[in-house]
């Protein structure tokens, strides 16, 4: 098993093992972590190979600049995450913002999901001191636990399966509940603008809610929103390949007919064939716990395990830049993962923070248009990863991890302006939010201030844009998309 790359060396599922790692694992337990690793690999996969192509094509278009992709989700998912509300309140909240987005930049949107999957953590550091006792840091459900006790935090192969099932408990709800219409346009959407405490602001944010609920209103009444199309809507999943042992388990070889690879999105000839079905078409690999994994800012060295493992598989992937990847890098590490330079396969998620990103992002996007893979990438904000910090409540004392709400929306801005002087397309953005009433990050027209952080603060890693702050920061992006859009159609009319 195994085949042969562009580059000439080897690959199978596990030529990763070959390599040197970071953020590995050690479990104390190697048979049972031999028998979690058997039972995955029997397991049905989380979703098939003519799902993962029709995600492909539709990051063409993105690629191309006929689409705009919103991916959102938890920081850390957690296994308590998977329950009929919290599920539904995510799915709603993403829905909602990809129609404000559509809105904006008169543009179809591709939603992906950090959901259903998004179990495993980098930590800067693997230990910590939790009341003055030494333990593994928390790396995620499908490692360790948060509880701050040592036998919990200690790895346990168990929690492999554990995870498996809570991405397939999840993917179920999911997929039930937008066949049965939760997304449906028709669907009641909480619009609700009454904690926006500048009036001036209010009805800005009205006047675009308006706008969308009157097209809402005019596709009813023509009938339009039952049409099978806007029915259901797509959601797909992704998360970190983080645990490159799990992902390999998942990871199954398929022969699909070359015409599935092209066209994908027609249910006729979806054919999920295994590779022994079918002797003329080319063996390819998926990796099927989620339609979308990306390599972090911590695993992406050109030599190492990840990068080995990702360039194998033909799921669309993420990459991860933050600004200790060097410009000369980049190229190298896109030669690797993408060798047929095929559009939409690579999404590059920059993640500088708001005072970096106009140092790195002009460097890493003219790298790519002076290279073979010009017009290839997707380019993809993430705001939120270089622009953590920590705050001391002057009234209790204690410390949070949060985000300002300020640097999220300036890091997107400079993004969007720095895209648009280099003659290149900012296709996206990458963001940690979720639809509870969480007070994670600071800022928003809710006016939430580090004095509030301590009332429903709940991530067990980064702080997440709470339900509201996540809709203003669409209704932010949109007003942006739009003076492009029309400044954009101006200069094509003269
Ligand atoms: C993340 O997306 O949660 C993450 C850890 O990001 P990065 O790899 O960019 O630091
Ligand atoms: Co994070």
């Amino acid at each position: 098993m195994g085949s042969t790359h562009m580059n000439g060396t080897k690959w199978s599922p596990s030529s990763w093992k070959s390599k040197p790692i970071v953020q590995g694992v050690e479990y104390d337990d190697q048979k049972a972590f031999d028998g979690a690793i058997t039972k995955l690999s029997k397991l049905p996969p989380l979703v098939t190979p003519l799902e993962i192509v029709k995600l492909k094509n539709e990051l063409r278009e993105v690629a191309l600049g006929n689409a705009f992709l919103l991916q959102g989700g938890d920081c850390a998912e957690l296994f308590d995450y998977c329950t009929q509300d919290m599920i539904e309140a995510k799915v709603k909240l993403l829905l909602q913002m990809s129609l404000v987005l559509i809105y904006g930049g008169k543009k179809k949107v591709v939603r992906i999901a950090r959901m259903a999957g998004q179990f495993a953590k980098p930590r800067s550091s693997p230990m910590e001191t939790v009341n003055g006792v030494q333990m593994n840091s928390f790396r995620g459900d499908i490692l360790n636990s948060y509880e701050p006790d040592v036998k919990l935090r200690t790895p346990h192969p168990s929690r492999l399966v554990d995870a498996y099932m809570h991405s397939a408990a999840t993917l179920n709800y999911l997929r039930a509940a937008l066949g049965s219409g939760l997304a449906d346009l028709h669907a009641p959407l909480d619009w609700s603008l009454g904690h926006v405490l500048d009036s001036s602001v209010r009805a800005k944010y009205q006047r675009l809610v308006s706008s969308i609920q009157d097209t809402l209103d005019m596709l009813r009444t023509i009938g339009l929103d039952s049409a099978r199309n806007l029915e259901t809507v797509d959601l797909f999943t992704s998360h970190e390949g983080l645990l490159l042992g799990y992902e390999q388990a998942l990871t199954r070889a398929f022969r699909l007919p070359p015409s599935t690879l092209t066209s994908a999105t027609s249910r006729h000839h979806s054919h999920n064939r295994r590779a022994s079905t079918s002797a003329s078409t080319p063996t390819t690999y998926y990796a099927t716990s989620a339609h979308f994994l990306w390599i972090g800012d911590r695993t992406r060295q050109l030599t190492h395990a990840h990068t080995e493992f990702f360039r194998g598989i033909a799921n669309p992937i993420g990459v991860k830049v933050g600004p200790s990847m060097p410009a000369s890098d980049l190229i190298p590490l896109l030669d690797i993962l993408n060798p047929t330079r095929e559009v939409g396969k690579i999404v590059l998620i920059t993640r500088y923070g708001a005072p970096l990103i106009a140092k790195h992002l002009p460097d890493h996007i003219r790298a790519v248009q002076a290279s073979p893979h010009a017009g290839t990438v997707v380019w993809q904000c993430d705001p939120m990863h270089g622009n953590g910090r920590n705050a001391t409540s002057e009234t209790s004392g204690q410390t949070f991890k949060t985000r300002r709400f300020s640097d999220i929306l300036s890091e997107l801005q400079q993004a969007l302006q720095i895209h648009r002087s280099l003659g290149s397309y900012l296709g996206g953005v990458h963001l940690e939010l979720t639809g509870e009433a969480v007070t994670e990050c600071v800022g928003g027209a809710e006016g939430l201030t580090e004095e509030h952080l301590n009332t429903n603060y709940t991530t067990f890693c980064d702080p997440r844009l709470n339900e509201k702050q996540a809709l203003e920061l669409a209704f932010l992006v949109a007003g942006f998309l739009r003076e492009e859009y029309e400044e954009g159609s101006d200069g094509d009319a003269s």
